[in-house]
């Protein structure tokens, strides 16, 4: 195979990238829909969608053209299937589709979180099994476990709000702008994050699932009490304070995933892996336990097709060549079950 088309479209990026080889991006073009939804604090579905319709041709011929070849040149495609929002994902999967029929391609359906996974590889292949991948964005806050390549077992998810939209919506609430997460990243630098107190998301069940809907009221109470607003000079700290506390969320889970399947090497990525805390965090952690770690640089952290093209090829290399399922349906969630540790039944 020479060359390979992605396109991502599962939530607010339209993207489309060409490579030529698994861990090659030859471009990478992203057209983010950021300005759109800024007003509403939030994605808005339905304006998702209709953006993608009306930008997927041009991100496509740009990522060709960046890239220096013709569609006559593409060997296979690959595009995004879920999880994601419905009516976004269907627009690049039907264009996919379309191209992958029209000249007689092969077209490989891709899992969005597997391909977050796969962008902490791309300019790490070296990266010894089993790993640990942790995937925090705005739409999704998973753990996974790869024993191998290309074999995914879904350790804990989140229950409610993802990490990102825990950030996202903070920030919608303190009419800070959108996306949430690099807004109160800039505005929390330099506020000192023990001065407002969180506690520490806890499962019941000694799952290890996420939850952020008790930080995110937490947040809330204290934005209430403390009359926090935009120019309120505690600002900085609250921020600092909420960004502390997603960040301890999401290594605590990773802790004890650490100490129930001990990996060889650790994987952060995902849109909050740009996080420079939550980098920290991860790092320090990594080093602390003596394990390999790797992140994606801040570019392959937030949505993009590079990743969705680089996990196809490695499925071509190890499944070869691949068909054309016009069948091929989107889905809107995770298609994983999470495993649930459940307590012992003591015998009687
Ligand atoms: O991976 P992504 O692009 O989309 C999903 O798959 O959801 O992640 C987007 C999320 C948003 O919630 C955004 O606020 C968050 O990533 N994000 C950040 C940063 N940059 C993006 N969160 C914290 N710090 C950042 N620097
Ligand atoms: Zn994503």
């Amino acid at each position: 195979m020479r060359a390979l088309l992605a396109i991502e479209t599962s939530c607010d990026e339209t993207s489309a990238a060409v490579l030529d080889g698994p861990s090659s991006i030859r471009s990478n073009v992203v057209l983010s829909q950021d300005a759109l939804h800024a007003p509403y604090g939030g994605v808005v579905p339905e304006l998702a969608s209709r953006q993608h319709l009306s930008s997927i041709v041009w991100v496509v011929r740009q990522a060709l053209d960046k890239a220096g070849v013709g569609m006559r040149d593409v060997d296979a495609f690959a595009v995004t299937q879920g999880p994601g929002l419905i009516g976004s994902l269907l627009v690049g999967l039907s264009f996919a589709k379309a191209l992958a029929y029209s000249f007689g391609r092969p077209l490989f359906g891709i899992d969005h979180i597997e391909a977050h996974i796969e962008a902490a590889l791309i300019e790490h292949p070296e990266a010894p099994f089993p790993c640990l991948a942790l995937v925090v964005s705005g739409g999704h806050t998973s753990i996974y476990l790869l024993e191998k390549e290309l074999e995914y077992r879904l350790l804990g998810r989140t229950r409610d709000d993802a990490a990102g939209e825990a950030l996202d919506k903070v920030a919608k609430f303190l009419d800070l702008g959108y996306p949430g997460g690099p807004v109160i990243e800039k505005l929390a630098a330099g506020g000192n994050p023990d001065l407002f107190p969180f506690g520490s998301p806890q499962m019941t069940d000694r799952s290890l699932d996420f939850s952020f809907s008790g930080l995110k009221t937490a947040a809330l109470r204290h934005i209430r009490e403390g009359g926090l607003n935009k120019t309120h000079p505690r600002l900085p700290d609250f921020l600092a304070g909420f960004e502390q506390a997603v960040c301890r969320a999401v290594m605590e889970n990773l802790k004890r995933a650490t100490n129930l399947h001990p990996p060889r090497s650790l994987l952060l990525s995902g849109g909050v892996a740009r996080n420079a805390r939550l980098r920290r965090a991860f790092e320090e952690f990594a080093r602390r336990l003596g394990s390999a770690f790797f992140l994606p640089s801040p570019r392959l952290c937030t949505d993009n097709a590079g990743m969705v093209g680089a996990l196809a090829w490695k499925r071509f290399l190890r499944r070869g060549e691949g068909g054309l399922d016009l069948a091929l349906n989107a889905y809107p969630r995770s298609i994983l079950p999470p495993t649930v540790l459940r307590k012992k039944k003591k015998k009687s």
